[in-house]
């Protein structure tokens, strides 16, 4: 492989700080990393490859001469620097929810639909968390019939809000400890020993943004753009690691035990049918590491040819950071 001149926009924050690991994780030569982030951390250091390198703001200029900029940044911020990005000649894979609707823009799980990377025209979407793990859990079902419809409730962890959900936690577990009133800031409601079932702005139609996410980027990366989904996204103190329930509809009936063979055959993805004394996972067992985790395939008792399950997946390593490195991997191993 040739070495690669990177650049990680955001790299102060949670998915971008796991992109500097994994991409040292990876091996992926790098002959020049650019980390940057916002005037607010300009001058501070970060480590890569045992060598430290200065933060710099991100301007228009910063791209220049790159092979690859890797986002990690909102999708206004992503919005206001793409075209700059664009003009620079760079690849750049995003994990906002900037482009991931856009016609041109692909849409990528490199398990599921790897191909589609090829077809960029300078930027590749790195899918929402929840979709990544909920699709990666069921995509190797939806190769023996495809998916009809889905319903979904997720688990997710306060990280997938950054470094300020983190935060959040630990200072309301701390005040929760020391007997005082934890201070509500980053969520709308305390998240200490508490959930929160609303993720994201409204949609419109009584759902969240969050929730819609899962239906429409599914269509894009199973390629069926009949897919239904009906998703609650819940909000609960757990550090990392997402976790979702997922009944789904196939086309034609598949037994459990042939959905846990696909299971255990996808790539990426680890059947849990005895782990430690359980038949399931929890978002400990998964956090930090690249599997999705899959227990409890059943019988969906409501519907003769639904199915039923649970899964979890660290959602700042597959669910964004390791996602997108494996993207820029597919790309590098092809060009
Ligand atoms: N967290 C997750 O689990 C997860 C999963 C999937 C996708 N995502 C997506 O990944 C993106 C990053 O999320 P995150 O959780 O890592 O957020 P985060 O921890 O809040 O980090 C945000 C990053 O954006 C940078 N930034 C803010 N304003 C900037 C500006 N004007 N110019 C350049 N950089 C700027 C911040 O730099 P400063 O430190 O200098 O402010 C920081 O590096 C978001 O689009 C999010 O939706 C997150």
């Amino acid at each position: 492989m040739k070495e690669y001149k990177i650049a990680v926009l955001g790299a102060t924050g949670a998915v971008g700080q796991e992109m500097l690991k994994i991409l040292e994780e990876y091996k992926i030569p790098v002959s020049e990393l650019r980390p940057l982030a916002s005037a607010r951390s300009a001058g501070a250091a970060v480590t890569f490859q045992g060598r430290e390198y200065v933060l710099q703001e991100a301007t228009d200029d910063s791209f220049e001469g790159l092979d690859f900029v890797l986002g990690a940044v909102e999708g206004d911020m992503s919005r206001r620097f793409a075209p700059a990005i664009k003009k620079s000649g760079a690849v750049y894979i995003d994990n906002s929810s900037a482009f991931r609707l856009e016609p041109d823009v692909p849409l990528v799980v490199p398990e599921i639909n790897g191909e589609d990377a090829f077809a960029n025209q300078g930027i590749i979407a790195n899918p929402n968390c929840c979709t990544i793990i909920a699709l990666m859990a069921v995509a190797g079902i939806a190769r023996i019939s495809p998916i009809e419809n889905m319903v979904v409730c997720t688990y997710q962890a306060v990280s997938g809000a950054g470094q300020n959900g983190i935060k959040e936690l630990e200072q309301q577990m701390n005040a929760l400890a020391a007997g005082e009133q934890p201070e509500v800031k980053t969520f709308a409601a305390q998240i200490a020993l508490n959930v929160i079932p609303f993720i994201d702005a409204p949609y419109g139609n009584d759902y969240t943004k969050e929730e819609m996410k899962m239906q429409n980027e599914g269509r894009r990366i199973l390629h069926e753009p009949e897919l239904k989904v009906n998703c609650t996204c819940v909000r609960v103190p757990v550090m990392r690691s997402h976790s979702i329930a997922v009944t789904l509809r196939t086309r034609e009936k598949v037994s459990v035990e042939e959905a846990k063979a696909a299971v255990a055959a996808f790539p990426g993805v680890r059947l849990i049918e005895e782990y430690k004394g359980r038949c399931y996972p929890t978002p400990l067992d998964t956090s930090d590491q690249d599997l999705v985790w899959v227990g409890r395939i059943r019988d969906d008792l409501t519907d003769d040819r639904g199915l039923t399950l649970w899964c979890c997946g660290d959602q700042i390593r597959k669910g964004a950071a390791s996602n997108a490195v494996q993207i820029l991997k597919l790309l590098a191993e092809k060009a």
